[in-house]
């Protein structure tokens, strides 16, 4: 299948700098997986590798990059700050840029809008005495973001954004902002294609990035049979549709794969119709609307879909059960 070179193969951010429109997953990419996975996405073309402290396979990433040969300055490397961090920024990404082998990163991002206090039961996960997450709602997330555009100035990071943040939670970010995010990651995938979420930051300035672009572990978008009729039209997988879908909005997009022939398939893109970006913009919102990483930290993160003000079958952050 060739590589369609109607579709752009990267993005401006804000910053002014590019980023890859493609950029390869590492979430639950297995240890013993991941570097072979980096290297085999370097060598098949890819730039843009997305990581993130809490995956805990930083170190490998980094090797599969060093053994890649691949020079620094051409690559675009991304990580996360942690939950458990919020209050020492400059800390996880020291321990991130060590882990990498790298100096500096090309985008680091808050991972989510919720901070959880470490204690002894686990510096990453912790938990309260009744099995709920440790989570420290009077956390002012401006305090985070203050932190986030202080690293500008020591260079380590070139941009910086926002990971899992809803209109609301942007809205109170944007009354104290000097730097606005460039990006903001979220679920992105026609089950969940937050059209308005992309509106409101496309407006602002800021680009929305698509994870779980492939439905995550399990997908169930891959059996979805009105994607795979539109896959069957243009004589394509369900997944190059999906990850294709993403680049024609003009969003990021970060299939993950640890699979050589998927990693080396992901990167090819198609130009797809408007009938077919209707319909693939059009399902959740008829009736598909489903999420796949909806983890519970027991707060409203202002999704409308999700605990949100508005879903009126929502539970109260309060009475939502936090799972271990
Ligand atoms: N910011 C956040 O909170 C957040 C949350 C979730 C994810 N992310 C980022 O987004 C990335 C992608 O999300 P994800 O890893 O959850 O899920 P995903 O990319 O939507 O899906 C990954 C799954 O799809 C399979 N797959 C990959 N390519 C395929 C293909 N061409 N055909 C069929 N199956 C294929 C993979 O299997 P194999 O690996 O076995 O090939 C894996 O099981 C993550 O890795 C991470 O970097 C960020």
């Amino acid at each position: 299948m060739p590589v369609n070179t109607e579709l752009p193969t990267q993005f401006r951010m804000n910053t002014g700098a590019y980023i890859p429109a493609v950029g390869l997953g590492t979430w639950q990419a297995k240890p013993g997986e991941v570097k072979d996975a980096v290297k085999h996405a370097l060598s098949a073309g890819y730039r843009h590798i997305d990581g993130a402290l809490i995956y805990q396979n930083e170190e490998e990433v980094g090797e599969g990059i060093k053994e890649s040969g691949i020079p620094r300055e051409k690559l675009f490397l991304t990580s996360k700050v942690w939950n458990t961090y919020h209050d020492r920024v400059a800390e996880c990404l020291d321990k991130t840029l060590e882990s990498l082998g790298t100096d500096y990163l090309d985008l680091y991002l808050v991972h989510w809008p919720v901070r959880m206090v470490a204690n002894e039961t686990s510096p990453l996960f912790p938990t309260n005495p009744d099995g709920s997450r440790s989570v420290d709602r009077s956390w002012n997330q401006q305090e985070t973001w203050r932190q986030m555009e202080a690293l500008l100035e020591t260079g380590k990071v070139k941009a910086i954004g926002v990971s899992n943040w809803s209109i609301p939670y942007l809205e109170h970010l944007s009354q104290t902002w000097k730097v606005v995010p460039a990006v903001n990651q979220v679920e992105n995938h026609p089950l969940c294609s937050q059209n308005d979420l992309l509106a409101y930051c496309t407006d602002k300035g800021i680009l929305i990035e698509a994870y779980c672009p492939l439905g995550s572990t399990n997908s169930p978008l891959l059996k979805d049979e009105e994607l795979m009729k539109i896959a069957k039209k243009n004589g394509v997988s369900v997944a190059t549709i999906l990850i294709s879908y993403q680049v024609n909005r003009g969003v990021v997009v970060l299939p993950k794969s640890v699979t050589p022939s998927r990693i080396t398939d992901n990167l090819k893109t198609i130009k797809l119709d408007e009938d077919d970006m209707k319909t693939l913009n059009e399902m959740a919102a008829n009736g598909k609307q489903q999420r796949v990483n909806t983890p519970l930290f027991g707060w409203d993160l202002g999704f409308h879909d999700w605990y949100g003000v508005g879903n009126k079958d929502a539970p109260s952050p309060d009475a939502v059960t936090v799972k271990a």
